[in-house]
C-alpha cells in the first residue's frame, strides 16, 4: 500500500545512495516540480545541495521575493539568487520576433546557470524535476514544433552532470500531494503553469521596462481578482497579455491614447488543448475596472474568447 510518507523515506534513501558525499546543483524556478524536487533532495543531503534561482527580469510581481523567502528563509537551503535583470534586458532590446525572444532567453539562461555552476566548482549532480509524463513523452516522436518549448531551466547538453530525478515515477497530482507532505507553501503547491521565458512572451512586440511594469501590475490584478472569486485553482491559467497596440480613450475630460490589456483565462487538462473560461461578468468587470483605474498607461481591457486550437494559450 502506497503512501506519501513511505515514498518520501524511500526517495531520501535513494538520493543518499546515488549522491554519496558529492555536491548537487538545482535550477530552482519556484514552479512546483523544481521546488518539490529541490526540497526532497535537500531533506536527503542538506547542505550538499545548492540551488540557483535566476531572475531574468520577466517574472511576475513579488515572485523573486517569494522564492528567496520560501527556500532560503523557510527551508534554509543554500540558494544562489542570480539577479541578472539588466543583462537580459540588454539582450532582448529591440527584439520583436517570438521565436527569437525564446531563443535568446533560453541561451542566456544557460550561460548564467553555467557561470554560477563554475563559480561553485566541483559539482557532480544536477537535480531535475522530471515527471513520469515527461519521461514517456521524450520517448515519442513529436509533431511539428509549434513553439520552441525548451523549458528555461532545461539543462545544457554539454554539461557534465549526472542527473538526480526524484519525481520520475510521479504524475502531477502525486507531485502536489508530495508538495503538501513536504510542507511547501500553498502558493507553490497550486501555482499555475508559467512559461520559462515568462512575461517576455506575454509582451507582444518590443520589451521595454515601461511595458514590463504595465504588464506586471495588470497581471497582479488578474491574479488577485481570480483568487478573490475562488477561481485560481479551478482554471488552468489566468493572466494578462500586453498587445503592441494603443487606442483612444477618455478620462475625465481628457483624451487618452494608451495600451490595451488582454485577459487570457483558460481551462485545460494538460495544456495541449484549452477553452476560454466563461467567467462571470462581475469578475470580468472587476478586473477591467481595476486595471484601467490602477495601471497607468492602460485605457482598455479585452477578453480573449478563442480556444486552443486554433489559438494557443500564450500569445507568442
Ligand atoms: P501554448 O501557448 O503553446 O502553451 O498553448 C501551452 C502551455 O505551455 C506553456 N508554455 C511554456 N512553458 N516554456 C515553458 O516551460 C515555454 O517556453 C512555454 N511556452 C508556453 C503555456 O503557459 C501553457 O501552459
Amino acid at each position: 500500500d502506497w503512501n506519501m510518507g513511505s515514498f518520501v523515506d524511500q526517495a531520501i534513501q535513494a538520493i543518499k545512495a546515488q549522491v554519496g558525499n558529492k555536491r548537487v546543483l538545482c535550477a530552482l524556478s519556484g514552479g512546483i516540480d523544481s521546488s518539490v524536487a529541490a526540497v526532497l533532495v535537500h531533506r536527503a543531503i542538506g547542505d550538499q545541495l545548492t540551488c540557483v534561482f535566476v531572475n531574468h527580469g520577466f517574472l511576475r510581481k513579488g515572485e523573486p521575493e517569494q522564492v528567496v523567502k520560501t527556500f532560503r528563509d523557510g527551508f534554509h537551503m543554500n540558494l544562489v539568487y542570480a539577479n541578472v535583470v539588466d543583462r537580459f534586458m540588454k539582450r532582448v532590446e529591440g527584439v520583436t520576433d517570438p521565436e527569437q525572444k525564446r531563443k535568446i532567453i533560453g541561451e542566456e539562461f544557460i550561460r548564467v546557470f553555467e557561470a554560477e555552476a563554475e563559480k561553485l566548482g566541483e559539482i557532480d549532480f544536477l537535480v531535475q524535476g522530471t515527471l513520469y509524463p515527461d519521461v514517456v513523452e521524450s520517448g515519442t516522436a513529436t509533431a511539428a514544433v509549434i513553439k520552441s518549448h525548451h523549458n528555461v531551466g532545461g539543462l545544457p547538453e554539454d554539461m557534465q552532470f549526472a542527473l538526480v530525478e526524484p519525481l520520475r515515477d510521479l504524475f502531477k497530482d502525486e507531485v502536489r500531494a508530495l508538495a503538501r507532505e513536504l510542507e511547501l507553501p500553498e502558493d507553490i503547491v497550486w501555482r499555475q503553469p508559467f512559461p520559462g521565458p515568462g512575461l517576455a512572451i506575454r509582451i507582444i512586440g518590443e520589451i521595454t521596462e515601461e511595458r514590463l511594469d504595465i504588464l506586471r501590475e495588470a497581471d497582479a490584478i488578474v491574479h488577485q481578482e481570480i483568487k478573490k472569486a475562488d477561481l485560481y485553482r479551478k482554471v488552468w491559467q489566468s493572466f494578462a497579455i500586453l498587445p503592441a497596440m494603443k487606442s483612444v480613450g477618455v478620462m475625465g475630460d481628457e483624451r487618452t491614447y494608451a495600451y490595451t490589456v488582454g485577459l487570457r483565462i483558460v481551462s485545460s487538462e494538460d495544456g495541449m488543448t484549452a477553452d476560454w473560461v466563461r467567467l462571470p461578468y462581475e469578475v470580468l468587470d472587476a478586473i477591467s475596472r481595476r486595471i484601467v483605474n490602477e495601471v497607468k498607461g492602460v485605457n482598455r481591457v479585452v477578453y480573449d474568447i478563442t480556444s486552443k486550437p486554433p489559438s494557443t494559450i500564450e500569445w507568442e
